[in-house]
């Protein structure tokens, strides 16, 4: 085991707090059987106590322990390790801190592809609970550099990926306590994979009225600084945004993908939200941030676009 994994795993154990990486996102993960540790977490980030953590797990079989796995729940885990949270009833009230379920009944699992986080759980011998590595309502890190911009003066240890983090936006979330299964948020992983898998059709969460994922219905992922969707023509005090050949030129802007490749504007999106939002704070004459149109064509698409619609909200 290496230096920094062991100190990792020292600190989880000690009921302290570790940044690791995962396929999508930067977690900020703690001990999820370790109420103050889990608290620490909310704190940290600034989170409302409303908004549950996802409980990520090393195997199936450690999932299996603490949520109640219905066969669409099986069917679902064949896709893991991967980008994907499965939310199922909770076993076992005391196998996870109460303040990481937000009091719920259910409980969100994810098994990470990323060998540092299955390391990181499997040598704590411990289920993490961890959120994106970010302040609330912020965009998501993807890169070690932006853990330490947020946490750094924080008694943390953050695990530094040799590649970041290669999807850059957060696991879809399906919901299978009920018997249609409900997506809570998009993702790498679409609709059209999820009901082949599951073999019927799935609800999306902007369908429910109540609230599944706390986390889904306020402003989030946002920059300090505006967002204006859609943008065909950058404003003289606006920097842009652009994907594939929209030329929102002028002041200062960035391309998600030149060539117009989903899946490699989706590893950019944060990282040049962040960008931008750095070059506003440094130059007061600038606003907005204007974004390209990003196709709706595919999953990918959907989930790049909803993180943007909530963005700008
Ligand atoms: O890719 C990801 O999922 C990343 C990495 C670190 O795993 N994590 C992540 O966590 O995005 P966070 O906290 O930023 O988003 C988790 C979402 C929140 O919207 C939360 O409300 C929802 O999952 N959630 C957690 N537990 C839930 C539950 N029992 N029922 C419904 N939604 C839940
Ligand atoms: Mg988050």
């Amino acid at each position: 085991m290496s230096y920094q994994l062991n100190k990792a795993v020292a600190y989880i154990k000690a009921g302290k707090i570790v940044a690791f990486p995962t396929e999508t996102v930067y977690g900020l993960g703690a001990d999820a059987t370790n109420e103050i540790a889990c608290q620490r977490i909310f704190s940290l980030k600034k989170r409302p106590l409303s908004n549950p953590l996802i409980i990520h797990v090393a195997s199936l079989e450690q999932a299996e322990r603490i949520g109640d796995f219905s066969e669409d729940a099986y069917k679902l885990g064949s896709l893991w390790p991967g980008p994907l949270t499965i939310v199922t009833t909770l076993k076992d009230k005391k196998s996870i801190a109460n303040c990481a379920l937000a009091n719920l009944p259910t409980v969100a699992l994810r098994v990470s592809s990323h060998p540092l986080a299955l390391a990181l759980i499997n040598e704590a011998a411990c289920p993490i609970a961890a959120p994106s590595a970010n302040p609330s309502g912020y965009v998501s890190a993807t890169l070690y550099e932006h853990v330490l911009e947020h946490f750094a003066s924080q008694d943390i240890i953050a695990l530094k990926a040799e590649d970041g983090c290669v999807y850059g936006l957060e696991s879809t979330i399906v919901d299978v306590t009920s018997n249609i299964p409900v997506i809570l948020r998009y993702g790498f992983i679409g609709v059209e994979l999820i009901e082949a898998i599951v073999g019927k059709k799935v609800g999306s969460a902007a369908n429910i009225h109540t609230i599944r994922a706390p986390g889904m219905l306020t402003k989030h992922y946002s920059t300090k600084i505006a967002i204006r969707l859609n943008a065909i023509h950058l404003q003289i005090d606006e920097i842009g945004l652009n994907f594939g050949e929209s030329k929102l030129l002028g002041n200062y802007s960035l391309n998600l993908s030149e060539k117009g490749d989903l899946a490699q504007a989706a590893s950019n999106l944060y990282a040049m939200l962040r960008q931008l939002d750095k070059y506003a704070e440094n130059n007061s004459s600038i606003i907005g941030i204007a974004v390209a149109p990003i196709p709706l064509c595919s999953s990918l698409g959907i989930a790049i676009n909803d993180r943007l619609k909530r963005a700008a909200a």
